[in-house]
Formats: C-alpha cells, structure tokens, sequence
C-alpha cells in the first residue's frame, strides 16, 4: 500500500517525506484554505512547491463544476508539473470529464466518493483513483473501510485498473485496516502517521535498553 500525505502544509508534508515512507500527496480547496493560498497564481506556486518536495503522484483539485470548466480548469493544474493528477469530484459531468481526460492522456483522482455504484462510474471512466471518504462514511453511522474492502473486491473481480484511495482518514486504525481492506493507496494526515509508530511497550522496552546499557 502507498503512503500519500493529505495536507497542503509544506512543513508537514517535508517531515513525512523525511521519513522516507511518503509517496504522494493529496490536497483539496480546504486543505488549500487553510494554509491561506488565495488566487490562481499563488495556488499554482504552492502546487509547484510541492511537487518540488515529493517526487509521486500530486492530486490538485478542480473547483469547477460543469464540463467545460471542469476540462479548462484540469488541463491548467496538469500542464503544473507531470507528477500532477488533477482531482475531480464525483458529479455527472466529473464523470464525463474523467473519460475525456483519460482519453487525453491526463491522470485523474475521483474524489468524494461514497458508495460502489460511484466507484463502478469512475472506474468505467479511466480514473487513476478512487477516493472513498471513510471517516466521513464513518461519520454517517457506516462502516467507511467496508466501503474499501468493497470497492477493492469489485475492480478485482472485474480487472478494473483505478486504485482504490482510502481518504478521510482520521487514526492509525483507519490505516490498518485499509491496509487489510486492500487499499492501493492511503491517503493520511501527519498526524495519523506518526501515530502509527507509537507503542507503550517500545518506549518501555527501549527505556530498559538503554538503562541496561550503560552497563556494558
Ligand atoms: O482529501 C479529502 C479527504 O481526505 C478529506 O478528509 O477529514 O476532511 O473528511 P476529511
């Protein structure tokens, strides 16, 4: 399974990427908002920025909502940098425009997405990605990494080639088990990734290590 970072904060997304384990990056117009990026040419540089950091796939998200934006809009972020894959919400003419930009030669992330019958639509249409939204699913009263296992199980059973994006993911459980669930790809706040490291019986284990060892 990838590691891809949800987040527009260049610091966060450079500690990831020290790490070692980082192989994307994902973001949205929230994520976008809150670092305070404002105007076309400012988020164009922030995406430039990032693509300088990581060398992997970098959804940049369309805001349109009709085809012709839609097109207009992704064929702007696309020719940003060729790691770019511009994000596309899971609307009719979303859908519509995946195909076109899978017949184009762009790469695609179907965002919000929340049930199979949409992950079907998109994987018809040549997206790179699926991106369901577990913790939103979860939020709901469902089972979000259900919805991954679900999904994962249909585009085997069929051969379809979108990989399935765990997003939304809000603890280092949502990992784990999208990992199980047969995700692609996990896209995750820093947070929920450094919180895969955490274990009491390491810090224990190690405390004793080291005390042990200045007996050597
Ligand atoms: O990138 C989209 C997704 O990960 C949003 O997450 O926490 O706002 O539901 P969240």
């Amino acid at each position: 399974m990838k590691f891809f970072i949800d987040t527009a904060n260049l610091a966060q997304i450079k500690e990831a990427h020290e790490l070692g384990i980082l192989d994307g990056v994902t973001t949205n117009p929230s994520l976008m908002a809150k670092e305070g990026i404002k105007g076309q040419e400012a988020i164009f540089n922030h995406y430039r920025a990032i693509c300088d950091l990581v060398d992997g796939d970098i959804s940049a998200e369309v805001v349109s909502t009709d085809f012709d934006g839609i097109i207009e809009e992704g064929k702007k972020l696309a020719a940003i940098h060729p790691n770019i894959i511009v994000k596309v919400p899971m609307i009719k003419d979303g859908v519509k425009a995946i195909k076109w930009f899978t017949d184009n030669g762009i790469a695609t992330n179907c965002t919000l997405v929340f049930s199979a019958g949409q992950a079907i639509l998109c994987a018809k249409a040549g997206a790179k990605y699926v991106s369901p939204f577990i913790g939103r699913v979860d939020d709901s009263g469902w089972d979000g990494v259900q919805l991954v296992q679900q999904i994962a199980n249909i585009y085997a059973v069929q051969g379809f080639k979108t990989q399935v994006l765990a997003a939304s993911i809000r603890n280092a459980n949502h990992i784990i088990r999208c990992a199980e669930a047969g995700a692609d790809v996990c896209t995750c706040p820093l947070d929920s990734i450094l919180a895969l490291l955490k274990h009491p019986l390491t810090d224990i284990g190690l405390a004793k290590f080291l005390e042990d060892a200045k007996k050597l």
